[in-house]
């Protein structure tokens, strides 16, 4: 496993289980995830499997500071000032005394607003680490004064088809550290790709690998999907091999511009 040094101090680990559409299956995936290395598990309350997190993070006999718990305040609590109540209400359904990471799921109206009260709930220590997802440099700009923080972390879609690099280089500019989501690109199309079938057979590793390791290089924490006990094993393969300056330009060059996801200025819900 490595971390990364949030700019309060604070330690990620550079992989994560992403938990949505886990269903009926998260605490499973969430306690297998805990026995394969993971230390980071990325829900939300949107997700409706925080209770789920909250028991496998018990079950799992780990002592509670040893994982990294992001949740996240969703759109409809942003737009009516609801960020203090939307937390303890996560955390009861975590059944936990603070997270990790607490984001802004989506830039919706009132945004701002949800930034101060994010850094009063950072401030009293509810959340050891404050940011937000699917902001791109506009939104974060627009922070910018809101209070005496910036966001930390910032959580967008990336993956081989929609590399996103205006956000990355934003994020890289602005001291904060970006996190990938969808980095398999949802598993579509992932095994079916010539050059990732070709980079795999070269390094030994499988499809996912290389990307999720492509995604490292570039900077990002990643925070795949899984709920396969073999393949989130395999996820965590990643932190052992080391992709060469020309592969890594092939990889950049399967970017089509694709989203999989909603644009952040334009977003339905
Ligand atoms: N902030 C946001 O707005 C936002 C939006 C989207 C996602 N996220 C977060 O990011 C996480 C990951 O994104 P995602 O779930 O959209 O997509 P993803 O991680 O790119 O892909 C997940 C899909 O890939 C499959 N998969 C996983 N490992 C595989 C492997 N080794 N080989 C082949 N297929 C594999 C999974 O199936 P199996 O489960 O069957 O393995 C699943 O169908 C989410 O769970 C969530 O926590 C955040």
């Amino acid at each position: 496993m490595e971390w990364i040094q949030l700019e309060n101090g604070v330690k990620m680990p550079r992989l994560g289980l992403g938990v949505w559409q886990s269903g009926v299956m998260t605490e499973q995936a969430v306690l297998w995830a805990l026995e394969a290395g993971y230390r980071h598990i990325d829900t939300a309350a949107m997700y409706g499997n925080e209770e789920a997190v909250g028991r496998a993070v018990k079950k799992s006999g780990l002592p509670r500071e040893e994982v990294f718990v992001t949740t996240k305040l969703w759109t409809d609590d942003v737009r009516r000032g609801r960020a203090r109540d939307a937390l303890m209400e996560s955390l009861r359904r975590l059944d936990m005394d603070y997270v990790d990471l607490y984001l802004i799921h989506w830039p919706a109206e009132g945004y701002r607003k949800a930034w101060e009260d994010l850094t009063d709930l950072y401030h009293e220590g509810w959340c050891r680490a404050i940011g937000v997802a699917n902001f791109e440099a506009d939104y974060l700009d627009a922070l910018s004064g809101v209070s005496d923080m910036k966001p930390l972390v910032d959580q967008f879609e990336s993956h081989p088809s929609f590399a996103n690099q205006p956000v990355l280089d934003a994020c890289l500019a602005r001291g904060i550290a970006p996190v990938a989501y969808s980095p398999l690109g949802k598993g579509k199309d992932l095994a079916g790709n010539d050059t990732v079938k070709r980079l795999a057979k070269k390094y030994g590793k499988t499809p996912a690998q290389i990307t999720l390791r492509w995604q490292l290089q570039r900077g990002f924490t990643v925070i795949p999907k899984s709920a396969d006990r073999g393949r989130i094993a395999e996820n965590a393969q990643i932190f052992d091999f080391k992709l060469r300056k020309k592969d890594m330009e092939a990889m950049a060059a399967l970017d089509e511009g694709r989203r999989l996801s909603a644009d952040p200025h334009d977003f339905p819900f």
